[in-house]
């Protein structure tokens, strides 16, 4: 049996990418921070691992695991932040960056020699289209996922040809425990922009499948992806700061 890994697996995207994993007939490891829920949700059979990643013994833990060899790397597990750069403690802004982008590089590295030696092995980062346009609330979530997509972009192009895949999922607004965790009111949010975690993680697997670095679901966010991507800058801005008053309004 194929062994993945997931982290932040009891709830939304990475919840949504276990069921699809063990339907696949995966042998799972899973893991998030709570470790009564993560044992309540788990498959039959699964093995479960309490962690903070972005601490450094949890982080260490789990790169343990990756380095014992995997099949699957989701390196799903993010949070975000509601209060605007200037108010948030420069901890914060810490914590963040070593979840969503230090927990992402060490786990990977861990996968990734196990991966080559064998020469096969897929790793999936959840990133976001946040980080393909200047940041409308926080600074450094923008930033990190930015970070994950282009990094994920880096490792597909250069081990690829060693068997090694990896692509960058991008969701877009997402039904999740997400925004309430990070305290962000999307009551306003146009019902057209929600995706579901099941979509997100069917296209994540299609484009694996199609051979993408990157994989964004639904056509909405395709689109807006597409045309940020061949706007000049200086409507890149203008686009972002519209989008800003827009969330701010709401
Ligand atoms: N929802 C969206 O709209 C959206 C949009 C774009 C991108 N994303 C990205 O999608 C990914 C998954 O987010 P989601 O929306 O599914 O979030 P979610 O519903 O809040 O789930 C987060 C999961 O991560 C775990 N987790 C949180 N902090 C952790 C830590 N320090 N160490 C280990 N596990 C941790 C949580 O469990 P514990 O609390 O027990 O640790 C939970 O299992 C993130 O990378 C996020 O940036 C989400």
């Amino acid at each position: 049996m194929p062994t993945a890994l997931i982290t932040g697996a009891t709830a939304g995207i990475g919840a949504a990418f276990v069921d699809a994993l063990a339907a696949r007939g995966y042998d799972l490891v899973l893991v998030a921070r709570d470790g009564d829920r993560l044992r309540r949700q788990a498959p039959a059979g699964a093995e479960v691992l309490a962690a903070d990643l972005a601490s450094d013994a949890g982080c260490a833990l789990v790169e343990a695991r990756c380095a014992q060899g995997l099949d699957l790397l989701v390196n799903n597990a993010g949070m975000g932040m509601r209060s605007a750069f200037e108010h948030a403690t420069a901890e914060q802004e810490e914590q963040l960056l070593r979840l969503n982008v230090r927990a992402v590089l060490r786990l990977t590295h861990a996968a990734l020699a196990p991966m080559l030696a064998r020469g096969s092995g897929a790793i999936l980062n959840v990133s976001s289209v946040a980080g393909f346009s200047p940041g409308v609330r926080g600074a450094t979530y923008s930033a990190s996922k930015a970070w994950v997509t282009n990094f994920s972009e880096s490792l597909d192009l250069q081990y690829r040809d060693r068997g090694v895949r990896c692509v960058a999922v991008c969701p877009g607004f997402t039904h999740t425990e997400f925004h309430a965790r990070a305290d962000i009111d999307m009551s306003k949010l146009p019902a057209k922009l929600w995706l579901t975690s099941e979509q997100v993680v069917a296209e994540a697997f299609k484009d694996l499948d199609r051979g993408r670095s990157v994989s964004i679901a639904g056509l909405q966010y395709k689109a807006i992806v597409a045309a940020t991507r061949v706007l000049p800058p200086s409507l890149r801005r203008r686009a972002s700061r519209i989008a800003r008053s827009t969330l701010k309004s709401h």
